[in-house]
C-alpha cells in the first residue's frame, strides 16, 4: 500500500483487513508449526552473505508476523535450524566439516559447536526478537521434556539423531498458555546423549505429534521446483501422490529433500496442509495464511 494516509490508503488498508477477515476467523486456534530456515535467517531479501544489519530485519519481521498470527488466535509453533550460522562458527574456529546425503558428519566435537550455536545464539536470537513484542515467546530444545526422543541416525554420521518419538505435552502446556513455543532442533535418546537433528524433519514429526493444521517451510527459494535450476517451473500446489512421484524423478536434491519427505509425512500423518515458501519475501508468512494470494508450494493430502 503506497499511499499512506489519504483516502485511498485508508481504503486500500480497509480491503487488506477485509480480505484478511474469514482468514482469521478460519485459523482461530489452530496449530500452525513454521519451520525457520537458517538461510532464510541469513538475510531476508539480501540473498547469501547478507550482512548484520539485513539479518536483523529479516529477523525482527519474522518476528513481528509470528506475534501477529497468535494476536489474531492462531497457535503457532517454530522450529529452527541453524545450517549456515554452526557453518561460521566452524569456520572461525578452523574445524573441519563434512556433509553426506545433505546432513552435517557431527563428531563430539562438531557437536560442541552445534548445540553452542542452536542453544546459545540462534534459539535466544529469535526468542528475543519475538519478546520485544510482550512476555511471548519461550525457547527449548528437543531434549526439554523429553520432546524429542532420538537414535542414532547412522554410526558413520556421529552423533546425528533420527527422530524415534515426540512427546509434544510440553508444547501442548505452552500453546495453553498462549506462549509461543520455539524449538531448537537438538534431541536426546534413552541414554540422555544429545543429537543434532535435521530441523526439517523434526519440524514435520512434531507438527504431526500435535496434528497440527498447517506445517510451513520457510526457506531461501520461492518454493518446490519441477527443474531445480528453473525458477519457473515453480509448483503451486500438488498432493502427496503427485510429490511422491516427483520426488522419485530425482528432481528434488540436497536441502530440498527432507523439507518434501517432512511435507510427505505430515500430510499423511494429519496435517491439514504443508506449505515451502521463500522467507527472503518480507511478510511470506502473513501472506500465505491472510491472504488470497497462492505463494510458494502448498501440498496436500489428495
Ligand atoms: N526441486 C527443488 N526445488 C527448489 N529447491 C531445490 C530443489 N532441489 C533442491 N533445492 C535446493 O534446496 C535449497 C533449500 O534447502 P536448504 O537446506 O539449503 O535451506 P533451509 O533448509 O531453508 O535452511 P537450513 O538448512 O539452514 O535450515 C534451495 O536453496 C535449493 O537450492
Ligand atoms: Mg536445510
Amino acid at each position: 500500500v503506497s499511499g499512506v494516509g489519504g483516502r485511498d490508503g485508508a481504503a486500500a488498508k480497509a480491503a487488506i483487513l477485509t480480505e484478511a477477515l474469514p482468514y482469521i476467523a478460519r485459523w482461530q486456534d489452530r496449530i500452525v508449526v513454521v519451520k525457520y530456515g537458517g538461510n532464510a535467517l541469513a538475510g531476508a531479501g539480501a540473498g547469501a552473505g547478507a550482512g548484520e544489519a539485513a539479518q536483523r530485519a529479516a529477523l525482527v519481521t519474522f518476528a513481528s508476523d509470528v506475534v501477529l498470527m497468535r494476536s489474531v488466535g492462531m497457535r503457532p509453533v517454530v522450529v529452527h535450524g541453524g545450517g549456515p550460522q554452526i557453518g561460521a562458527l566452524l569456520a572461525r574456529l578452523g574445524m573441519e566439516t563434512a556433509f553426506v546425503g545433505g546432513l552435517r558428519v557431527t563428531d563430539a566435537e562438531t557437536l560442541d559447536v552445534v548445540r553452542m550455536v542452536l542453544l546459545g545464539q540462534v534459539n535466544p536470537d529469535l526468542v528475543g526478537a519475538i519478546n520485544v513484542h510482550g512476555p511471548l515467546a519461550i525457547g527449548l530444545s528437543g531434549a526439554d521434556s523429553r520432546l524429542l526422543t532420538t537414535r542414532c541416525a547412522d554410526p558413520a554420521l556421529g552423533f546425528v539423531g533420527d527422530v524415534e518419538s515426540v512427546n509434544p505435552t510440553v508444547l501442548h502446556r505452552l500453546l495453553e498458555q498462549r506462549l509461543i513455543p520455539v524449538v531448537a532442533t537438538i534431541g536426546a535418546d534413552e541414554t540422555g546423549q544429545p543429537h543434532n537433528v535435521n530441523a526439517d524433519t523434526a519440524a514435520a514429526a512434531v507438527a504431526e505429534a500435535l496434528q497440527a493444521s498447517k506445517l510451513i517451510y520457510l526457506t531461501d527459494v520461492e518454493g518446490l521446483r519441477r527443474d531445480v535450476n528453473d525458477p519457473a517451473s515453480l509448483v503451486s500446489t500438488l498432493d502427496a501422490d503427485e510429490l511422491g512421484e516427483l520426488l522419485s524423478t530425482g528432481a528434488v536434491t540436497a536441502g530440498m529433500i527432507p523439507k518434501v519427505t517432512g511435507c510427505l509425512r505430515a500430510v499423511r500423518g494429519g496435517v491439514g496442509q504443508a506449505h515451502i515458501l521463500d522467507g527472503r519475501v518480507p511478510h511470506a508468512l502473513l501472506l500465505e495464511i491472510f491472504t488470497d494470494e497462492g505463494v510458494g508450494t502448498m501440498i496436500t493430502l489428495a
